[in-house]
């Protein structure tokens, strides 16, 4: 049923089991003939690592979803899609499908060094042309994405839209080089969420001054109008908890 709904710049929410917390994981691509849908995740505290030692035909309690807005697709123009990390799982989709209606993508994808790089080859096969950047250098550009998106932007001039996902500090750092530009710059954003139906508040952010809650709201916003700094102290509020939830399992 996910399957048959799921579009780009959707998420779930699982949840392990009946004690597990409940995480958002955006849906990376589906499969409507077989009912499926994929989800690509970074193990970085408890509950990712548990997702991540379960093996073939395990199961988990449950999931909810599609949660969230999607994308709208169109045609654009050009547009360049930037993923950070694991971020490279959420513009898969958006990539596929901005292509399909035959915009122009440049896709470009950033890690900190070349094993943390994913989907390289699929995006390679979907996309006009792919940029690759790690921060020490050992594949592509030595460097961040958003020297490439700068050097496009100096080059061609005429982007007509930016997707971005990864790290807060990223997306803040692509909000940045496009704003003086003007061009329309689409971040995916990532706080802390429950119950993903826009009831616990946990995941407001604060857009154009105003309040939003990203379950229900986003997770799409203009870039231009997003409190970033508001954002990552919020994603520190629980890091003692979270430490402690790894240490006691
Ligand atoms: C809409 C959305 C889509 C996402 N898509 C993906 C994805 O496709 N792949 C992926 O690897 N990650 C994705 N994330 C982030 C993912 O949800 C968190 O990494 C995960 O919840 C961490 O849980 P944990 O118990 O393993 O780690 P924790 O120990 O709980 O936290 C580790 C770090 O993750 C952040 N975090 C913790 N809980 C949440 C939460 N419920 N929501 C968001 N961030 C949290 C914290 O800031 C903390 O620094 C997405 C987040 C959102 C909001
Ligand atoms: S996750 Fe609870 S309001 Fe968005």
């Amino acid at each position: 049923m996910v399957a048959k709904k799921a579009k780009p710049g959707q998420f779930i929410i699982l949840r392990i089991d009946e004690k597990g917390e409940r995480i958002p994981l955006t849906i990376a691509d589906f499969d409507v003939q077989k009912g499926t849908i994929t989800i690509i995740f970074q193990e970085v505290g408890k509950t990712t690592k548990r997702l991540g030692n379960l093996n073939e035909g395990d199961q988990i309690l449950d999931f909810a979803g599609p949660l969230g807005n999607p994308i709208e697709i169109k045609r654009y123009g050009r547009v360049v899609c930037i993923g950070g990390g694991v971020g490279a799982a959420s513009i898969y989709l958006k990539v596929k499908e901005l292509a399909k209606a035959r915009n122009k993508v440049i896709s470009i994808i950033g890690a900190r060094t070349k094993e943390l790089l994913i989907l390289e080859e699929e995006l390679q096969k979907i996309s006009d042309e792919l940029y690759i950047t790690t921060d020490d250098g050992s594949k592509g550009h030595h460097g961040f994405v958003t020297d490439i998106l700068q050097k496009l932007i100096d080059e061609r001039k005429n982007i007509d839209l930016v997707e971005a996902v990864g790290p807060v500090i990223m997306m803040k750092a692509v909000a940045n080089v496009t704003r003086p530009h003007n061009i329309r710059t689409i971040v995916s954003l990532n706080p802390i969420m429950v119950d993903g139906t826009g009831m616990c508040g946990s995941c407001r952010v604060r857009v154009d001054g105003e309040t939003k809650f990203t379950c229900v709201d986003g997770p799409e916003f203009d870039a231009h109008g997003v409190d970033f700094d508001h954002l990552m102290t919020r994603l520190q509020r629980y890091l003692t908890e979270e430490k402690l939830a790894l240490v006691l399992g």
